[in-house]
């Protein structure tokens, strides 16, 4: 198949034999925020520990600190009653989450900061912990959400699209009557993010200079939070983050913890390392919000639809609303004659929610395509007919054009390797041993986002390229592909580019969320490239002993370490040489990259087609998926192992969202009564089973130069719902409340 879009293909990057952090990750010399010891003395290290309310609601009446103060290796305890008053009041940091930073005694969920204690060593600093004597004025919490869902309100900050959306065509007043519908409520619950690194901070005060290294997907963010909340000039304030063990989302807000680790550093006026334990991922920095979800469809008999409704209820922090878009599938998915969305909130005694994989698009999937399952059922049509007939051309509620669509490609394609045809569409029908064997499908989707990004090339004496850019690599591959990013626009080999990010001296790139790093940081690579092929033009023309010394800058070219005349090139010299004559200074130059009129007049999204296969056993119903096969339309691949690797990691969370991730809110006390990875599950190798994740590899050049949509998000999307509607093909048991345990197909 030719594709037009393919004839205005980037160049292909060169692809490196493994990922640039690689060896530094396997060989430990990776330093995570937490395990630096230096630029000061190690000695000087100490340790805060963040003690945590043990009431959802109320207030601190009184903290006595004798005891705590008293015990081994103690130095201070920061409480709502001692510590310093932030110049500007309760802090807004700019990734908006709410904090706690001890500047009042307001409880508002079990879980959150109320104490710190500072002390020689961790263990020190955990010991001393139970010793505070906290009273407490509770109040009644608002817990159990779905007892309470008349209580939902509209949301006080609506976000990035409109919570409510109505959308008729011409043609849906002519549409006919509907063969079949669907009207039902699916809940997800909510969820925690746990990347293998938790939350830490080591942060130190040169008089009113403020450094840290901290766990975060946004330096920049980070470093405006800390300055805002500390009153300092932005360029009192370096904060630095080489590598990410995951983040997910978690990390891309400035949490209570970086603030305090800072607020101790300047009390106690030594380095400060504050590391979260994993409990204390549950509650204090995000969650992804728990939905009830009313979804109507109607169709026609040919399989048409005539209505889309979903109305989302999800919970909120007393703290402050997280608004995520779980209605954005319903409106992105399927061309329908009607399409209607709202969200409303209800109040919660919890720690304020964030942004979590595919914010979204991970819930509205989850949920809506098993209504689009229900539906394909009732028609007795085929789900991924279904789909086909509903393919929207365009945008279906914007009704703009798609920036590069090819969805259809990718259900043909997922659809042949998986066996698709094999199915049976009766339930309970395909058996093996004693196991019940199901295939489900759903539709995958994420949209295109990319920001402004800049960035930093320079020559160096020993031949070598320096690009640098104040983003991070969260494990996602972002050193690689800015390393070959560069090597591809400069004609070298990767190995012979040195990539530094995650420190905020560098050019600013935006947070590494929302699946736009590579997209926003790599064009901003590229451009720093040609500006330094320019400046290197520049000094060869004014080097009287150059041989292209006073020819035209046009006529330049640089290719693999030689800068020559394009007509001629033969004509040129070694950088190096250039190099050496001028002082051994590396030539240098920033670059730019930004979203340019394509982000208002097209629809920029990724697709994709997640197939399911799942075994369920008769007697114990436990479920367990054998396979997954799914194809994504996510542009230009830009690295096939950390790609195809994102993919699989999103994927198997959606495995996690579908069977097991659920944080239990004890509807008491409202703490997280499964705050650890024994009892908060998620999937191991053994849940699995085999994935086969292929891309269609299609640029999107409209979007940006290298025609790369990010790929961070879309692999979770629709996975739990291929998953669910592979359950419900095996045990003809539809399970509308995630996670699918084995309890609810027993019940059923
Ligand atoms: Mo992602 S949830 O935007 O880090």
């Amino acid at each position: 198949m030719i594709d037009p879009e393919q004839q205005q293909a980037p160049p292909a990057l060169p692809q490196p034999p493994h990922r640039y952090d690689g060896i530094a990750k396997v060989t430990g010399t990776a330093k995570y925020a937490a395990e630096f010891r230096e630029p000061f003395p190690r000695k000087d290290l100490v340790y805060a520990f963040i003690v945590q309310s043990t009431i959802p609601s109320g207030s601190v009446k009184a903290i006595d600190t004798h005891a705590a103060e008293r015990a081994s290796g103690v130095i201070a305890v920061l409480t709502p009653f001692n510590a310093p008053k932030l110049p500007i009041g309760p802090p807004k940091p700019p990734g908006k989450r709410s904090l706690s930073v001890l500047q009042d005694n307001e409880v508002h969920y079990n879980g959150q900061p109320i104490a710190v204690v500072i002390a020689r060593t961790h263990i020190d600093a955990i010991s001393a912990a139970p010793l505070l004597k906290i009273t407490y004025d509770a109040q009644p919490p608002k817990l159990d959400f779905l007892n309470r869902l008349n209580e939902a309100r509209p949301p006080k900050q609506p976000g990035k699209e409109p919570p409510h959306q109505s959308v008729a065509r011409p043609d849906a007043t002519s549409a006919g009557t509907p063969a079949a519908t669907i009207d039902q409520t699916y809940i997800t619950p909510i969820q925690v993010h746990n990347p293998m690194e938790p939350h830490a901070t080591l942060a130190w005060w040169e008089g009113e200079k403020l450094t840290v290294y901290d766990a975060t997907q946004y330096i920049t963010g980070d470093r405006m939070s800390l300055a805002g909340i500390f009153s300092l000039p932005l360029d009192n304030v370096h904060v630095m983050d080489p590598y990410v063990g995951g983040g997910f989302g978690c990390k891309g807000s400035s949490w209570s913890h970086v603030a305090l680790c800072a607020m101790a550093a300047k009390i106690v006026q030594k380095p400060v390392q504050l590391a979260l334990e994993r409990p204390q991922m549950f509650g204090p920095v995000g969650h992804r919000p728990s939905t009830v979800n009313k979804i109507k469809l109607a169709a026609d008999s040919d399989g048409k639809l005539l209505l889309v409704q979903q109305d989302v209820t999800m919970t909120t922090s007393v703290m402050e609303d997280f608004l995520e878009h779980s209605e954005s599938p319903a409106r992105k998915l399927y061309h329908s004659a009607q399409i209607h969305t709202s969200t409303a909130m209800v109040d919660m005694n919890i720690g304020v929610a964030t942004f979590m994989r595919a914010p979204g698009e991970s819930s509205g999937t989850a949920v809506f395509e098993i209504a689009m399952d229900e539906l394909a059922e009732n028609l007795s049509i085929d789900p991924v007919q279904l789909r086909l007939i509903n393919y929207a051309e365009r945008d279906p509620t914007d009704d703009k054009p798609w920036s590069s669509k090819h969805l259809r490609d990718c259900y043909t394609q997922a659809a042949e390797r998986f066996g698709w045809s094999k199915r049976n569409a009766k339930p309970g029908q395909m058996s093996e041993g004693n196991n019940l064997i199901g295939y489900g499908m759903a539709t995958a989707t994420y949209p295109a986002n990319r920001s402004a990004a800049q960035a930093i090339c320079r020559f160096l004496p020993n031949g070598r390229v320096f690009v640098g850019s104040g983003t991070q690599d969260l494990g996602t591959g972002t050193y690689t592909i800015m390393a070959q990013t560069a090597a591809e626009e400069l004609g070298l080999d990767v190995n012979q580019i040195d990539v530094k990010l995650g420190d905020s001296t560098l050019p600013k790139a935006p947070v590494s969320g929302g699946s736009q790093s590579a997209a926003s940081v790599c064009p901003a690579v590229q451009d720093a490239c040609k500006q330094a092929k320019l400046k290197a033009g520049t000094a060869a023309i004014a080097d009287t002993q150059s041989p292209l010394h006073g020819v035209l800058a046009a006529d330049l070219d640089v290719h693999a370490g030689r800068i020559f005349l394009k007509k001629d090139p033969s004509k040129g010299e070694d950088l190096t040489e250039l190099i050496a004559r001028n002082g051994s200074k590396p030539i240098e130059a920033e670059g730019s990259a930004e979203p340019g009129e394509d982000k208002t007049s097209m629809t920029e999204r990724s697709f994709g087609a997640v197939f399911a296969e799942v075994a369920v056993d008769r007697d114990t119903r436990m479920p367990h998926v054998r396979r997954i096969v799914a194809t994504y339309d996510i542009g230009t691949l830009m690295n096939k192992q950390t790609g195809i690797n994102q993919l699989q990691g999103g994927i198997v969370w959606g495995v996690g969202f579908a069977l097991h991730e659920e944080a239990y809110i004890d509807p008491v006390t409202g703490r997280t009564a499964n705050e650890n990875l024994a009892d908060y599950h998620v999937p191991v190798n053994r849940d699995i089973g085999t994935l086969d994740v292929t891309v269609l590899d299609i640029p999107d050049t409209k979007f940006n130069p290298l025609g790369a949509r990010g790929i961070g998000e879309i692999g979770i999307t629709g996975a739990a719902a291929a998953v669910a509607n592979a359950i419900y093909n095996a045990t003809g048991v539809r399970v509308r409340s995630y996670p699918i345990t084995p309890d609810k197909l027993l019940r059923a």
